[in-house]
């Protein structure tokens, strides 16, 4: 059937066309960027992220391989790890674990409050912002530069580039603009990593650093192997969870009973952000290939062939989730595949959870009566590799 995820009608309103594509043509095949399967159902899409031994991410950057890495069409870099099969991917993984364990996102919450207050002091006086440029975007890129030991106050080059990096379909000058501003960024940590390393008595700045000590194998990683890391760190810190608190403030602004209900009872405040996670679902596909002949509810599918995993549709599907389409505050179970699912389930989850519930208590706190701008809410145009919103306009009465 035809469909594009890059298309901006696609983007316009994917949720309709998702739903009658999971009833009528579950596993469906498109002719887009060099043909692929789009699941949509959730134990489809389950499955396929489960099973990495017959749905492969491996990406080779080599255009004749069929291994083309987990987006489509595929960028022109590589993401260590999760561009990788294991077990190669699951030294990597241990080695990004306590960057991001529980304990180290709890040891951070001041450090991303004092963040988010910075960011509500700069507007304050205004009485109007923009969610997205004034603090959605901004908080994750100075929180995750943080964490790196990166300079915090480079974060608008970061957020820009991270940012357009899926805000704009294939073949735009925005994107195009983005993919060399991520190849100078490239050239930057490669000078960086090699400087930091040569010297192994400097001081321990952060998640770089880390890195740089570690070792797979026995053997310290090589740079371009650390620089690949440090850039999908970078990428999935980014823009992944601008998205998902836009979408809450933008539900929030639209519904000023959720609002008061939040404000009334702040213990609904970490199931109401997971609930928010699932309903944006910022990641609304992931790609992989078959290694394999499998088949999926009865259609054979080839090896080597291109497998969309819709996310999105995934997390909407009625059989898993009652009234799909509404945000239950509340909501449980919710066992929603908006992190991924097996072993390349994000590993910045309790960081993007804790941003979010920071953000969301700050604005509750200081400004609690903004109130969206007619027309001022516009999302991506495309939604082909991420859910987001270019801006999200709101007034409220200036604060202190
Ligand atoms: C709401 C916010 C976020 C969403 C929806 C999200 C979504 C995802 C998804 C769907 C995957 C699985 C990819 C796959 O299976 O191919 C993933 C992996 C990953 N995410 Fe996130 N992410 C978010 C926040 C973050 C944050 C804050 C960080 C770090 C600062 C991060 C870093 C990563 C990394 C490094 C991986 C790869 C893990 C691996 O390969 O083992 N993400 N994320």
């Amino acid at each position: 059937m035809e469909f594009d995820h890059h298309s901006a009608g696609f983007a316009a309103d994917p949720n309709p066309f998702l739903r009658d594509l999971r009833e009528r043509c579950p596993v469906a095949w498109s002719e887009s960027h060099g043909g692929f399967w789009a699941l949509t159902r959730f134990a489809d899409v389950d499955r396929v992220l489960t099973d990495p031994a017959t749905f492969s991410s491996r990406h080779d950057l080599d255009p004749d391989s069929p291994f083309l890495g987990v987006t489509i069409p595929p960028p022109p870099m590589a993401f260590v790890p999760v561009e990788m099969d294991p077990p190669e991917s699951v030294a990597y993984r241990r080695i990004l674990n306590p960057l991001f364990s529980p304990a180290a996102v709890d040891r951070l919450r001041p450090r991303i409050e004092q963040f988010t207050d910075f960011c509500l002091d700069r507007f304050a006086a205004r009485g109007e912002l923009d969610f997205v440029h004034d603090l959605t975007s901004p908080l994750p890129a100075m929180v995750t530069l943080d964490i790196m030991g990166l300079p915090v106050d480079d974060w608008p080059r970061y957020a820009a580039t991270f940012h357009d990096m899926v805000a704009y379909p294939p073949g735009s000058p925005e994107l195009e603009g983005a993919f060399a501003s991520a190849q100078a960024i490239n050239a930057e940590l490669h000078d960086l990593v090699e400087k930091r390393r040569a010297d192994p008595a400097r001081i321990r700045l952060g998640g770089v650093d880390a890195l740089i000590d570690a070792e797979v194998g026995g053997e310290p990683l090589p740079v371009d192997v650390l620089v690949d890391i440090i850039r999908l760190i970078l990428a999935g810190g980014i823009d992944t969870t601008t998205g998902a608190a836009t979408g809450a403030f933008v539900y929030l602004g639209e519904h000023p009973d959720a609002r008061r209900t939040l404000m009334d009872r702040p213990e609904l405040l970490g199931g109401a952000c997971e609930e928010f996670v699932r309903w944006v679902t910022p990641t609304p596909l992931l790609a992989r290939t078959t290694t394999c002949p499998v088949e999926i509810d009865g259609q054979a599918i080839p090896e080597h062939e291109r497998i969309m995993a819709n996310l999105a549709a995934a997390n909407r599907d009625p059989a898993t989730f009652a009234a799909p389409d509404d945000v239950q505050l509340d909501r449980t179970p919710n066992r929603h595949v908006a992190f991924g699912a097996g072993i390349h389930r994000c590993v910045g989850a309790n960081l993007a959870r804790a941003e979010m519930e920071i953000m969301i208590a700050a604005v509750l706190r200081r400004m609690p009566d903004y109130e969206l701008t007619a027309g001022g809410v516009q999302r991506y145009r495309t939604s082909g590799v991420q859910n987001g919103f270019v801006a999200a306009h709101a007034t409220f009465p200036p604060f202190t």
